[in-house]
């Protein structure tokens, strides 16, 4: 794993989360119970303090990188999409994250809303739970009902990724350098 202390600054990550060795998580960083870290990841706590909650996972190409203002608060059963940029302040839980999507600096994500692919969640933008928001910049695109079978892919999808931080550990090996 590439993981970096800075200064008197470590990562504390979960014994059952998983990170990519290609993956970078480096300073002020809280990863917790069956995280998964795809990899390219960057988690970048240098300029201030990063959490990422229980059985979320951050895909292929995320930057997640801190600000000195505020602690970046990433929930539980989070999905961050492959090269989202995450500048938010927080995620709340069960949000979905698109692929390519960018969160500015002190955005904030409510539970359960997504950000759509390559959607633009404008500088300090708030949004509301179970809603998704698309487009640049990111605006109010319909509900996303708790209880529909939307929600329910994206549950499955989100245990696919706690299922993987397992396979990872156990079935990865590399075999060309
Ligand atoms: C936003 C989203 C949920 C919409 O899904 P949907 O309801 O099935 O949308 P549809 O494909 O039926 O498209 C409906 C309309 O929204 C538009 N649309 C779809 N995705 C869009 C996006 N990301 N940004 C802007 N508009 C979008 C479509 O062009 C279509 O417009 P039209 O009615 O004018 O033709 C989906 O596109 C998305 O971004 N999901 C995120 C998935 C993801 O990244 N997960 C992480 C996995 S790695």
């Amino acid at each position: 794993m590439t993981i970096y202390a800075l200064g008197d600054k470590i990562p504390e990550i979960a014994s059952t989360a998983y990170v990519h060795p290609q993956a970078s998580v480096i300073g002020d960083v809280k990863i917790g119970q069956r995280v998964f870290v795809a990899p390219m990841a960057s988690i970048r706590g240098d300029r201030g303090k990063i959490e990422i909650g229980d059985e979320t996972n951050v895909q292929d190409g995320a930057i997640i990188h801190s600000d000195p203002s505020f602690v970046t608060r990433i929930g539980r059963r989070v999905n961050i999409g492959h090269n989202a940029t995450i500048h938010a302040e927080c995620i709340e839980d069960n949000a979905a994250i698109g692929m390519g999507a960018v969160l500015m600096l002190g955005s904030k994500v409510a539970e359960g809303a997504m950000i759509a692919n390559s959607a633009l969640l404008h500088y300090k933008a708030k949004t509301e739970p179970n809603k998704i928001y698309a487009g640049v910049p990111a605006k109010y695109m319909r509900n996303i009902d708790p209880k529909s079978d939307a929600r329910q892919a994206i549950d499955e999808y989100l245990d696919s990724y706690v299922t993987l931080t397992n396979v990872y550990k156990t079935d990865l090996r590399k075999i060309h350098e």
